[in-house]
């Protein structure tokens, strides 16, 4: 099966998952809206997520900050002086391209050598130059006098500016983690394969804060329950999930050791989720450019410090194009395109068809819906013949569709159809909720 990056963006856009933004105006550049079966997909990994930190683990909590925070925050982040990427322009055809992509070493490259690899003529390409990657915006109602602000780039200094205050009201005590889910917005200069590399993005991250010296253990600890993550609660083959390190020339301003968890995408093998050794990089920072004192108070060793964070930093739709690519199966004996997703992220867990749209069917149809719906998302279709509103499922990611015929009016049973084998069980009715609900767990 020759599963490629086109192939996905034409099944989401076709079954509702992602649509490109501001479509009829002609798109807007690395933007892309989530329609009624990607929101819901999106909501549930995220839901997962958001368990396994703060319900699976008693001393992490949650957090939602906002998007817009005082200009200081990212002078002490780092993010106005660091975060930048080189960029050259072709003086011919105007393409542009981030530096890093054209060549390994950009600050000895002679760029009057460089090819363009859009109008292929050599020697017109600008030297770099650097360019910030953060939205600026203006707060108050006159341009002139506002302050600046900026869309935030990451949602972790969120959790660090507040990480007292949420210490101070859980009293918790080190080792604890915070986690957020929210927007973030970068203006990427290059912005492609789809939902990977957008403008506008959420992330999820989980900020650890742990004793000087405990850190490289709780690096190692967190390394495997993300990864764990993946294989397990996502249901993504092993095969297709590994870990890369990040070599002295890749590491962030921040990072002591850092590590990405990658998906081979159709693309190649790609980030999905950082893991972060930011020792007490954003902290110290903080306590320099606020004045404020963020020490925390150990108890236990009677001593004031700087915690260190070990960060769990992942995209979310990022971990949905890679749940939707190790889903992607073309059935090529049945002539049919399926989404193999696990039950529990699945936007719906069934669709309920009477076989025919007459003889009380419809009604006993209905009357499965009502007992399903309250316990999770399902459907109801009576559109056109069995085969297609399954095969119409299957792209979905529907793992079961129920039908029900003449003999249900009789023994009150349905047959119960499974997405990946095309299986067929008969079942009492009254099974139906054990059934599914069982394999979401
Ligand atoms: N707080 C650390 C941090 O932001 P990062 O490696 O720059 O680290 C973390 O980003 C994750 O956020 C990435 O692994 C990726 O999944 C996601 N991400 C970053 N930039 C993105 C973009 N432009 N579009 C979609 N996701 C992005």
């Amino acid at each position: 099966m020759n599963k490629t990056i086109e192939k996905i963006v034409s099944l989401c856009k076709q079954r509702g998952f992602v649509y490109q933004s501001s479509e009829i105006y002609g798109g807007f550049g690395a933007v892309y809206d989530y329609g009624p079966l990607g929101v819901e997909l999106k909501n549930n990994i995220a839901n997962y997520w958001w368990k396994e930190m703060t319900q699976i683990h008693e001393n992490i909590v949650g957090l939602d900050s906002g998007i817009l925070m005082h200009p200081k925050i990212w002078e002490a982040s780092g993010h106005i002086g660091e975060f930048h990427d080189p960029l050259v322009d072709c003086k011919q055809c105007k393409s542009r391209y981030r530096a890093d992509e054209l060549s390994d070493n950009i600050n000895s490259e002679k760029w009057d050598k460089i090819k363009c690899p859009k109008c292929g003529v050599t020697g017109m390409m600008t030297s770099p130059r650097q360019f910030n990657l953060m939205f600026k915006t203006q707060v108050g109602p006159v341009e002139e006098s506002g302050e600046t602000a900026y869309l935030r780039p990451e949602t972790a200094q969120g959790i660090y500016v507040n990480y007292q205050l949420v210490q101070g009201s859980t009293r918790m005590k080190i080792p604890f983690g915070i986690a957020q889910i929210g927007k973030a917005f970068r203006n990427e200069i290059i912005a492609r394969n789809f939902i990977f590399r957008t403008r506008e993005f959420e992330q999820m991250e989980m900020q650890y804060f742990v004793k000087p010296g405990n850190d490289d253990k709780e690096m190692i600890d967190w390394k495997e329950k993300r990864k764990k993550f993946y294989i397990e609660t996502l249901g993504i083959d092993k095969k297709h999930i590994r870990f890369h390190e990040h070599g002295e020339d890749e590491l962030a301003h921040y990072a002591k050791e850092a590590w990405d968890i990658e998906y081979d995408f159709p693309f190649g093998w790609s980030e999905v989720e950082g893991i972060h050794n930011r020792t007490d990089f954003d902290l110290s920072r903080h306590e320099q450019f606020s004045g404020k004192n963020l020490k925390y108070f150990d108890q236990i060793s009677n001593e004031r410090y700087l915690p260190y964070i070990i960060e769990t930093s992942a995209g979310l739709n990022r971990m949905m194009l890679a749940v939707l690519a190790d889903a992607y199966w073309e059935d090529t004996d049945n002539n049919r395109t399926v989404l193999r997703l696990h039950p529990k992220i699945a936007p719906f867990k069934a669709v309920i068809c009477p076989l025919i749209k007459k003889d009380g069917l419809p009604d006993k149809a209905r009357s499965i819906m009502e007992v399903l719906k309250p316990h999770f998302n399902v459907l109801y279709d009576q559109q056109g013949s069995i085969g297609k509103r399954y095969y119409r499922q299957d792209e979905a990611g529907t793992p079961y569709g129920i039908t029900v015929d003449h003999q249900s009016l009789e023994d009150n049973t349905v047959t119960l159809r499974h997405r990946d084998t095309q299986k067929q069980d008969r079942i009492d009715i009254n099974n139906i909720l054990g059934i599914i609900q069982k394999s979401l767990i």
